[in-house]
């Protein structure tokens, strides 16, 4: 059976592709889906989710413990404010990769600290959706 990846999506995103396009550009999260599939390795599947809800992240958190061999996430604005997603991800056994469309460190300040930090093992920023293709080669590596 193969491995699932979670690709989890916070608050606002479900507007990619509409929002701030000087930002975060013109591209979609379907467009992130299909890249993303794109470069899966052999033996791994992925399901990419959004929510603006911090408590359903944290539920598909849960979720993924019993599910998915690696997270990807952007937390959006969560990255900055939820010490409840970074306890969820605490409980989380395998890789975890924290992805930013935005360099969040050239933005401002409230967005440099990341909760999140605190428990990935890895932290993409500023390379537009490709940072989501990234997180899944990694992850690919690591639960391999
Ligand atoms: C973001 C950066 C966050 O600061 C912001 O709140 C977002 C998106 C990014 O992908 O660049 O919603 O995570």
């Amino acid at each position: 059976m193969a491995k699932t990846i979670y690709i989890l999506n916070g608050p606002n995103l479900n507007l990619l592709g509409k929002r701030q396009p000087e930002i975060y550009g013109h591209d979609t999260l379907e467009d992130v889906e299909r890249n993303c599939r794109a470069v899966l390795a052999e033996g791994f599947d992925l399901k990419l989710m959004q929510s603006n809800w911090e408590g359903q992240i944290v539920d598909w958190i849960h979720e993924a413990r019993e599910q998915a061999c690696g997270i990807v996430i952007n937390p959006a604005a969560l990255t900055h404010t939820s010490v409840a997603v970074l306890d969820a991800l605490n409980t989380f056994v395998g890789p975890v990769i924290e992805i930013h469309i935005s360099n969040v460190h050239k933005r401002e300040s409230f967005r440099h600290h990341s909760y999140v930090s605190m428990r990935a093992d890895g932290v993409i920023a500023g390379l537009g959706i490709e940072g989501y293709e990234a997180a899944v080669r990694r992850v690919c590596t690591l639960a391999a």
